[in-house]
């Protein structure tokens, strides 16, 4: 759980914005409810290049301070600390990148005191054997730097990662493009792609649901919630029930939650979905099981996913444009037809025990999310 700077500054990133943005994952109580990593995604290098040792260089008018002095400021407020590069000699947005210079990067970053790098694709050529050694050697050097790295790889997900991500020493992996702030996919003329909708993630959650487990995690992407079509990365933004549902397929898919929007300014309803920390807790849950689609009744979903205490979570999805109602069986969950507790995590209320079976009406594109114990 963290922060990343690429969905609200995207190239404006500056060390001014990164230390604002500690302050407020500790004053707003984020980084208590688990939000610890603070990321600098692309574009904090100076772009023309390496200086005379190779080394990276920060950019200095981004970064007057340099970075040591920024991950002193993030540890000194109990936060760690990310930083970000490509497997190819250029990032996405045309910086350096770390192709052939892994070892002297990983040992520069550990320097720094980073903790956490996020390894990108862009320029890299798209065959799985690449992809694989590509990451591997990254993986390697990050484990040759003396310091405890969490790396996060960012293929989007074409060549499987899912399949040898933890062979290569990563933690989490993408599993698809860019996610917009909006409910479709969106047509972007400027990188002559689609962004991927949050509508689009939760089919690709469930498909890849047996390929997350504890120590290597699906990457659902950055969340969106509360960029409210702010920031750079574009879509419009999503209502309050789509911010949601978001939210909670995140959570019951075990992805990693990385905020994407502004927290120096969040408003009370971005907070109310980021801060539940019942809800929070299915993410975190230490059995570290994927939920996954159980059934469909017409556009709306029942979605299931196990906890450690033996209980469970459902999630009751409306992905169509009107409202249902909605009447699962204790059998489509595989439970018993015995007396069940009921406790809806969003409402914050426990709510109408049930027996054999149990009815709910869902709004379209909201999820209601229970947590169920025998
Ligand atoms: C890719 C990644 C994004 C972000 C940008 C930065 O698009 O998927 O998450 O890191 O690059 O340029």
């Amino acid at each position: 759980m963290g922060w990343n700077s690429w969905n609200m500054f995207g190239w404006q990133i500056t060390e001014q914005k990164v230390r604002e943005t500690a302050d407020a994952l500790v004053s707003s109580g984020l980084k208590d409810c688990g939000y610890n990593y603070l990321v600098i995604d692309d574009c904090w290098s100076q772009k023309s290049g390496r200086d005379r040792r190779g080394d990276l260089v920060p950019d200095p008018e981004k970064f007057p301070n340099g970075l040591k002095a920024l991950t002193d400021y993030a540890h000194n407020l109990g936060l760690k600390i990310g930083i970000y590069s490509d497997a190819a000699d250029k990032t996405c947005a045309g910086y350096p990148g770390s192709y052939g210079f892994e070892e002297q990067d990983a040992a520069l970053w550990a320097s720094w005191g980073f903790d956490f790098l996020k390894y990108d694709y862009c320029n890299a050529p798209t065959d799985q054997a690449t992809a694989v050694e590509r990451y591997g050697r990254m993986g390697t050097a990050l484990q040759n730097s003396g310091r405890e790295f969490l790396f996060s790889l960012c293929e989007w997900g074409g060549c499987s990662p899912y399949l040898w991500g933890k062979s290569v020493g990563g933690h989490m992996w993408r599993v698809s493009g860019d996610v917009f702030d909006s409910w479709i996919n969106i047509w972007m003329p400027t990188w002559n792609t689609y962004g991927i909708g949050v509508d689009v993630s939760i089919d690709i959650a469930h498909d890849l649901h047996p390929y997350g487990s504890p120590g290597g995690w699906n990457d659902l992407d950055m969340l969106v919630v509360g960029l409210k079509g702010k920031g750079q990365i574009h879509g419009g933004g999503l209502s309050f029930l789509e911010y949601q549902t978001h939210m909670s397929i995140w959570c019951i898919a075990c992805s990693p939650l990385m905020i994407g929007c502004d927290v120096r300014r969040m408003e009370q309803e971005t907070a109310a979905l980021l801060m539940n920390r019942e809800v929070l807790a299915v993410n975190q849950d230490r059995l570290g099981i994927p939920g996954r689609r159980v059934k469909r009744f017409g556009r709306c979903e029942l979605w299931q996913k196990p906890l450690a205490d033996g209980g469970m979570v459902v999630a009751l999805l409306n992905r169509g444009s009107s409202g249902q109602d909605v009447t699962f069986m204790a059998g489509d969950i595989g439970l018993l037809d015995s007396p069940k507790l009921v406790r809806d995590l969003w409402a914050g209320e426990d709510t109408a025990d049930f027996t054999t079976q149990l009815t709910r009406r869902v709004e379209p594109h909201q999820t209601i999310l229970l947590r169920i114990s025998e």
